[in-house]
C-alpha cells in the first residue's frame, strides 16, 4: 500500500517557543487520538528542525524536514542551508518547488531538478510541489504546466530514486486562499500525474508514488478529499498552524 503522509508547512510563522508549544500540543494529540498508518510531518523555519526532531525522537509516525534547500552541498553561499544540514538536524523530508518559491524567488524547474537530487544524495526525501495559477487553469494549459513541471523537475531521475520522492500537487488558486480544489478537481490531477509516472517508468513507481494535495485543506474538507483513491495525503499550511486543526486533518486521515 502506499505510504499516506500529512506534512504540515508553516512557511515564515510561529516565534521558537510558539513553535515548540505547537509540537508539545499536536504529539500529545496524535498520542492519544490517532493511531494510524500515516506519517505526520512538521515542516518548521529551519532553525526549529532541530529542536523539533529531538522532541518528536519517540513517536514512530511524527518526523520533521524543511521548506526548501540548496541545489549546492556546501560552499560560499551566503544565507543558504544544504540538505545535509536539514539531514544532520534530524530533518527527513525538505519542500522542492513551492509555488511561491516559485513566484518569489524565480526557481524554476531546472533549479529545482538539481534541488531534488542535493535531497536525494543526502538520503532525504523531496517533497515535490506542482500546481497551475488561475489563469493557467482557466485557459485551460493547465495539464501542460503540470506536465512541464514533472517531467522537468523529476524525469531525469531512476526509477530507484523516484521511490523516495513525494509529489505535491497543490493549485496555486487554492494556496492560502480558502478556496479547495474540488475532490474531482484533485482526484483528476493526482491521476494525470500518476499516468505521466506510468508512461515514463512502470506501474510500480506509478503505484507506489505519494501524491499530497495541498491548498486550504481543512479538517472539514480533508475528509472528502481523502476518500479520493489518487489522493494519499496533504501538504498543510494555514490550518497547521495550530494543533487542533491539524491533529484534526491527521485523524480524518484514519
Ligand atoms: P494553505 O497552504 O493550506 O494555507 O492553503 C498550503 C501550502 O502552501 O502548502
Amino acid at each position: 500500500m502506499r505510504k499516506k503522509i500529512i506534512a504540515g508547512n508553516w512557511k515564515m510563522n510561529k516565534s521558537f517557543d510558539e513553535g515548540m508549544a505547537l509540537v508539545s500540543e499536536l504529539s500529545n494529540m496524535i498520542k492519544d487520538e490517532y493511531h494510524g498508518s500515516a506519517e505526520v510531518v512538521i515542516i518548521p523555519p529551519s532553525l526549529y528542525i532541530n529542536s523539533i526532531s529531538r522532541m518528536t525522537a519517540d513517536f514512530a509516525n511524527i518526523s520533521s524536514g524543511a521548506q526548501n534547500c540548496s541545489n549546492h552541498s556546501s560552499g560560499a553561499y551566503t544565507g543558504e542551508i544544504s540538505a545535509s544540514m536539514v539531514k544532520s538536524c534530524g530533518g527527513k523530508y525538505i519542500i522542492i518547488g513551492h509555488s511561491e518559491r516559485r513566484q518569489y524567488f524565480g526557481e524554476t524547474n531546472d533549479w529545482l531538478a538539481k534541488k531534488v537530487d542535493a535531497v536525494l544524495t543526502e538520503s532525504l526525501n523531496p517533497i515535490y510541489c506542482v500546481g497551475e495559477t488561475l489563469e493557467e487553469r482557466e485557459s485551460n494549459v493547465h495539464f501542460n504546466v503540470l506536465k512541464a513541471q514533472i517531467s522537468e523537475g523529476l524525469f531525469h531521475l531512476s526509477a530507484e530514486q523516484m521511490a523516495n520522492v513525494v509529489v505535491a500537487y497543490e493549485p496555486v488558486w487554492a494556496i492560502g486562499t480558502g478556496k479547495t480544489a474540488s475532490t474531482e478537481q484533485a482526484q483528476e490531477v493526482h491521476a494525470f500525474i500518476r499516468n505521466l509516472l506510468r508512461e515514463k517508468y512502470n506501474e510500480t513507481v506509478a503505484d507506489h508514488l505519494t501524491i499530497q494535495y495541498g491548498g486550504s485543506v481543512k479538517a472539514d474538507n480533508a475528509v472528502e478529499l481523502f476518500s479520493a483513491p489518487d489522493i494519499d495525503g496533504a501538504l498543510v499550511g494555514g490550518a497547521a498552524l495550530q494543533s487542533r486543526s491539524f491533529a484534526d486533518i491527521v485523524k480524518a486521515m484514519a
